[in-house]
């Protein structure tokens, strides 16, 4: 199997052929046409957006705007004043549980997280239902990391504002059923809110469809800039929630003793915007629909299967999480009792890059019983030559250990 785009695309990849990149989970590496994107927009249309009547600052606005349209189309998202830039997916969720939560979750109320959640979309929830006196209940996933809906249903209720998810586990690569989890969130009056920083990178993602409310995903994660987030959502859930960060741009009026806001999608954008990030991302959403988000899956689903097997092939070797069928592009394992961290080390050794840690996951951590997993991602750039070299060095490490308990 080779790789969906080539690695000499990516000048990183590129300069060190012996590289075996499985990190793209944390975050990607940029090809080429990024890295051109933002430094011709620093090199020819640079000033800052919004604030000159000159020629040079329309032009840095014009591209600044066109970068939003680009990446509102490729979400899936008509209105393109409902993609809100944010640094990256934590921001956005920040924002949500921040504008939103403070606005709407009251004493009594609650809020309904998933077992499996990064502590981007855990934490926030969790200290607003603290400081709200609100109840934060956790929807625990099955023995194979899928959240079951009748469990999430019977944890449901009218007193449910809100039903925060992962569209793509960060750690077991568990694909939600965001449609359904939606719906019922829906049926009882609650905010659905999808953490898409797994979800955006890999999957073809259609937010007018999806039933959502929220949808939040980061730049660097999916080819683009560090830096650079989003934060799309419908149009009346913005219009009614209040700002997050005040100043700049997300200004109307400002009176001695009140202000009033800016329109959509300024309103959330305070402060001088990352527009070069955003030229970049929208460079990077080019790459990925050059080659189609249904290609992006299915290469990544047939690197993943073979991972899979080779690697439950391998005496010792415990996969978290679904069969590949049912995950994307991550695989999270752990090698007998070697530990992750020492795993990671060898491999390095071996020009293997895999993450090791508890992926700023540590609830999930908790119900799979360790502190700490292996972690594998595969991307567009990846290919069967990677999953030979994961395998193999899994294979020495194991040899090196050689007394480890299996
Ligand atoms: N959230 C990123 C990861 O899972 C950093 O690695």
């Amino acid at each position: 199997m080779t790789s969906l785009i080539h690695r000499s695309q990516f000048p990183l990849l590129a300069a060190a052929p012996e590289l075996v990149y499985l990190d793209s989970a944390a975050t990607s590496q940029k090809p080429r046409a990024v890295l051109d994107a933002v430094r011709d927009f620093y090199e020819n249309d640079y000033a800052n957006p919004h604030r000159g009547a000159y020629e040079l600052s329309v032009r840095a606005t014009t591209r600044y705007h066109a970068a939003r349209e680009r990446v509102a189309s490729f979400l899936g998202v008509r209105d393109a004043d409902c993609v809100i830039f944010t640094r990256g997916t934590t921001e956005a969720l920040n924002l949500v549980a921040g504008a939103w939560g403070r606005a709407n979750v009251n004493a009594g109320d609650e809020v309904v997280v998933t077992g499996a959640e990064h502590h981007a979309n855990f934490v926030p929830w969790q200290q607003l239902a603290l400081e709200r006196g609100a109840r934060f209940r956790i929807c625990e996933i099955e023995s194979d990391g899928t959240v079951d809906l009748d469990r999430l249903r019977a944890l449901l209720s009218p007193r449910t504002k809100v039903v925060a998810f992962a569209h793509v586990s960060n750690v077991l690569g568990t694909i939600a059923p965001v449609r359904e989890m939606a719906e019922l969130a829906h049926r009882v009056g609650a905010l659905a809110v999808c953490d898409g920083a797994q979800g955006a990178p890999h999957l073809r993602v259609r937010f007018d469809e999806m039933g959502v409310d929220v949808y939040a995903a980061s730049g660097h994660k999916m080819l683009g800039p560090m830096g650079i987030g989003v934060l799309a959502a419908r149009r009346e859930l913005l219009e009614r929630m209040p700002p997050f960060l005040m100043g700049g741009d997300m200004i109307e009026f400002v009176e001695d003793d009140h202000s009033t806001w800016n329109v959509l999608p300024h309103k959330f954008e305070a402060g001088t915007p990352n527009a070069a990030g955003a030229v970049g991302l929208a460079a990077a959403v080019d790459v990925l629909e050059g080659v189609g988000m249904d290609a992006v899956r299915a290469h990544e689903h047939a690197l993943v299967a073979s991972a899979y097997d080779r690697l439950s092939a391998i005496d010792g070797v415990h996969i978290h999480g679904p069969g590949a069928d049912a995950r994307g592009g991550v695989l999270s394992f752990t090698v007998g009792d070697v530990h992750p961290h020492d795993l990671a080390t060898i491999l390095d050794t071996r020009h293997v890059c895999i993450r090791a840690g508890h992926h700023c996951a540590q609830p999930l951590m908790r119900r799979l019983g360790v502190s700490a997993t292996a972690r594998a991602s595969f991307y567009v750039y990846n290919d069967a030559s990677d999953v030979d070299a994961l395998a193999g060095g899994i294979v020495a490490a194991k040899e090196l250990f050689g007394s480890v308990a299996v």
